[in-house]
């Protein structure tokens, strides 16, 4: 059977609507669940931007490649909230020690967290579910 080109694009339409409405529809879950505060977490996107981590950072492997990725560094064990601020204020290698204040850090701090909750870096680390996206295992 051949299906005539309009039914064709009808029916590849509504198919294609309804998957985007099937993931569009789920809740953003990231800030809510974990006690993110968004407004902190947003200051702090603006502070990562301002010391320019990304020229040698990656978050999700985009970014510089002379220091390590920092998506999940906010819950590895060993290191963490307070792995970081140490090395803001001391450096480390070829990382400057960052003269920014307190409520600068603060905010980095919390888009790191944000950034922690929001999946893995890690692609060893993914489930992939039926709808083809994956989580965190
Ligand atoms: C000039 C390059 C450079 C810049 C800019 C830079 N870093 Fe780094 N950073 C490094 C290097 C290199 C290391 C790895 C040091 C080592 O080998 O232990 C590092 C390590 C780190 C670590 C420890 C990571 C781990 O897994 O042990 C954190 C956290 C970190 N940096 C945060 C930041 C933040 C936040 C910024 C922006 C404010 C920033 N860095 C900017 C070069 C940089």
């Amino acid at each position: 059977m051949i299906l005539k080109p309009a039914l064709a694009f009808s029916l590849l339409s509504v198919a294609f609507l309804t998957f985007s409405l099937s993931i569009y529809l789920k809740p953003g879950f990231v800030a809510a669940a974990l006690g993110v505060e968004k407004d902190k977490a947003s200051a702090g996107r603006l502070v990562w931007q301002k010391y320019n981590c990304q020229s040698c950072h990656q978050l999700y492997g985009l970014g510089g490649y002379l220091g390590p990725d920092l998506t999940n560094v906010y819950s590895m064990p060993g290191k963490g909230e307070n792995l970081i601020r140490a090395l803001l204020i001391t450096g480390v290698v070829q990382m400057p020690a960052f003269q920014m204040s307190e409520k600068e850090t603060d905010h980095l701090i919390e888009f790191l967290k944000q950034t922690d909750a929001s999946g893995s870096a890690d692609p060893r680390g993914f489930s992939i579910l039926s709808s083809g996206m994956t989580i965190r295992k």
